[in-house]
């Protein structure tokens, strides 16, 4: 399976730990977001990764690139894991010109990927789910019939509605809509559901073209969600909820809570972590 990561975003919703850092090498514990989406993508079936980087960037080739100076240190079971993506997957880079949104970092894969499904993830969203969340979506996909885009969805508070795309159209099988519009970032007037994309996606290869004859949109940037509600009028979308707990990190709050529910789940950390916890709060 091919998948494509964008990570070309300028993360100013995290300034100044962003200037001279990309967002995906916050590290949440001991490893940067982007290794948590590529473990995601190995786990679901990937072996061919692009990730898509811009200006600023480079930190994260080097995070996947052999370092002959650490070397001694790839068999302590941290870097292990490290080493064991690089054996199950090629990972290319392929850098963004500049920020021109979504839908365009996407784009820049489309020589790569060809004519075939590909996978897309976040590089700034961890999806902690079993089965993990791209093969759920693959396995929707062939269940579907192997032609039409799959989107993971999940219902967000009226409070958060504007910070995401949103879909609507009939639920066609439990847990599956038939997608029949995508607006990106409404208003919560403008809203036609509640269901968020949370930006995880199987998609066909005719989405390049749609990407192609889409305007500028939200920011003044070219919008995947945009790009959809042109493909959805050629093929069918379909958008899917799923099993299993998304975490943004895209802010200072947001990234805090990530690592304490993390770092609460972590065998070594949870014991001192907690009785830690209870005499701050006292
Ligand atoms: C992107 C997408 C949006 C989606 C969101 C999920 O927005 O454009 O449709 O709902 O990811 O995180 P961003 O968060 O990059 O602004």
């Amino acid at each position: 399976m091919k998948v494509v990561i964008p990570a070309a975003g300028q993360g100013t919703r995290f300034l100044p730990a962003t200037k001279s850092m990309p967002k995906e090498m916050l590290p949440v514990l001991d490893r940067p977001v982007i290794q948590y989406v590529v473990e995601e993508a190995v786990a679901s079936g990937a072996d061919d990764i692009t990730i898509i980087t811009g200006r600023g960037k480079r930190a994260l080739e080097d995070h996947f690139d052999h370092n002959p100076e650490l070397a001694k240190y790839n068999d302590l079971p941290a870097m292990r894991g490290l080493e064991h993506l690089a054996e199950r997957a090629t990972i290319h880079f392929v850098r963004q010109r500049s920020p021109r949104g979504l839908a365009d970092a996407v784009a820049c894969a489309a020589k790569h990927v060809g004519n075939e499904p590909f996978g897309v993830l976040l590089g700034d969203t961890i999806n902690l789910c079993e089965p993990p969340l791209l093969r759920q979506l693959w396995d929707r996909f062939e269940e579907l019939g192997s032609r039409s885009s799959v989107l993971a969805v999940e219902t967000v508070p009226d409070s958060k509605v504007s910070d995401y795309g949103i879909i609507a159209g009939p639920q066609v099988r439990p847990g599956v809509f038939e997608v029949k519009q995508l607006v990106e970032k409404p208003t919560l007037a403008k809203a036609p559901s509640r269901l968020g994309i949370t930006g995880a996606y199987v998609l066909t290869p005719a989405v390049f073209e749609a990407i192609r004859s889409t305007p500028p949109g939200r920011n003044d940037e070219v919008q995947l969600t945009d790009a959809l509600d042109r493909l959805r009028k050629g093929e069918k979308v379909y958008a899917v909820t799923f099993q299993g707990v998304r975490y943004d990190i895209g802010d200072r709050f947001l990234w805090l809570r990530t690592n304490m529910e993390f770092a609460l789940r972590d065998p070594e950390l949870r014991d001192r972590l907690r009785p830690y916890l209870k005499e701050l709060l006292a």
